[in-house]
């Protein structure tokens, strides 16, 4: 008898140890505004020409309050798309992770506001504020949680509304012309075929101010605290130095790819599709030539969303998974860097 108990128990446990997160739906929703490069030129000294030669972006989606409502009603549309395509219910789900650094209030964070938009029942959620990695931060979660068997299916969430914290006058045209407004989400659940290989998470905080927003912190000083220092809203608008970004950025993405082939004994060659976040088309063009990837084997899409941090990664995802390009059995290779500084990659077998 105690040896059957014991044959049951470890079998249980093997079978739990061996469990993956797959993903198994992908939504995703943008606004309905679209801001060109011509647009912006009008109410800020750039042109279509700078915009593109620098970032590649030629089109980025700004959210009007008017048409979407909130950040949560937005992530809800995208909710609703990655649910019907994983073939799950609201109900389904135990866990709610979103990835934001403009929620809709400073607190709580939005994952309790998708909650309720979703009418959930009261499971667990939980934001994180890990900027253009915060994707991959949730993911990373999300995957432990799922591999210890505590919970089986997961939603994971990547929202921005950046178009508020952008500074948009000439001071701050450097960065008002990057980012963009959307939200992705994956429906992760549990699985005994593959599915997230790894997820290597990394930072370095003594870069916190090199792209960062200040305000609504707690780091004002006394003087900065008083009533009329309040109306001084620079410190809510993002700072970025664009430069020491971009020369961290191409480093970092490039070893945390390789951490993770090298953790899984693959090679870039085994890559099918590398959907980096899309921080600058520059950067990604920089990644694939490093990698020596094929263009059919990278996604892009930021030409028409601009940097939407976190949500980034998903809604490209989304589309790339949508249109047909990410098939069954195909390696997958996800990397962020951004605000931390933080990057990190997941390595996920389709
Ligand atoms: N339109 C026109 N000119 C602009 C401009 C704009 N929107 N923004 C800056 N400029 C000007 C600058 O004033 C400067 O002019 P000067 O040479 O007369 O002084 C010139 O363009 C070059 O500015 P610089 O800031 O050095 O440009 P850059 O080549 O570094 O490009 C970024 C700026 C932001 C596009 C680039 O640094 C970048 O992509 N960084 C990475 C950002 C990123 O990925 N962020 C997301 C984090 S995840």
């Amino acid at each position: 008898m105690k040896t059957l108990i014991f044959i049951i128990q470890s079998d249980a446990l093997k079978k739990n140890f061996m469990q993956y997160s797959k993903i198994i739906g992908l939504g995703h929703a943008v606004p309905q505004t679209i801001v060109t490069n011509d647009d912006l030129s009008k109410i800020l000294d750039t042109s279509d020409e700078w915009i593109t030669e620098r970032t590649g972006i030629k089109e980025r989606r700004f959210f009007d309050p008017e048409i979407e409502g909130s950040l949560a009603k937005m992530a809800k549309k995208a909710a609703d798309m990655a649910l019907e395509r994983a073939g799950k219910t609201k109900d389904d789900i135990d866990f709610v992770i979103f990835a934001s650094i403009t929620p809709d209030y400073f607190f709580p964070g939005s994952s309790v506001l998708l909650q309720r938009e979703l009418e959930m029942d009261t499971i667990g959620c939980l934001d994180i504020r890990n900027a253009c990695s915060g994707f991959i931060y949730s993911l990373s979660v999300a995957d432990q949680f799922i591999k210890t068997g505590m919970y089986k299916n997961i939603m994971v969430v990547g929202g921005e509304i950046q178009s508020t914290a952008i500074d948009l006058t000439d001071r701050g045209r450097s960065t008002a012309v990057i980012f963009g407004d959307g939200v992705g989400v994956a429906i992760l659940s549990a699985s005994e075929e593959q599915g997230i290989l790894s997820t290597h998470l990394h930072a370095e905080g003594k870069y916190a101010e090199e792209l960062y927003v200040k305000d609504p912190g707690s780091s004002r000083t006394k003087e900065e605290r008083q009533p009329e220092q309040i109306l001084d809203t620079s410190g809510f608008k993002v700072y970025m130095n664009g430069n020491m970004v971009f020369k961290h950025a191409v480093v970092r993405f490039q070893e945390v790819i390789e951490e993770a082939l090298n953790q899984n004994n693959l090679s870039a060659s085994d890559i099918d599709m590398l959907i980096p976040h899309q921080a600058n088309l520059r950067i990604s063009k920089f990644i694939q030539s490093k990698l020596g990837l094929p263009d059919e084997n990278v996604f892009n899409n930021i030409q028409k969303y601009g940097n939407t941090t976190a949500a980034s990664i998903p809604i490209a995802l989304s589309e790339a998974w949508g249109e047909g390009k990410i098939k069954e059995g195909d390696l997958v290779c996800l990397a962020a860097f951004g605000s931390g500084f933080t990057w990190g990659s997941a390595l996920i077998r389709w």
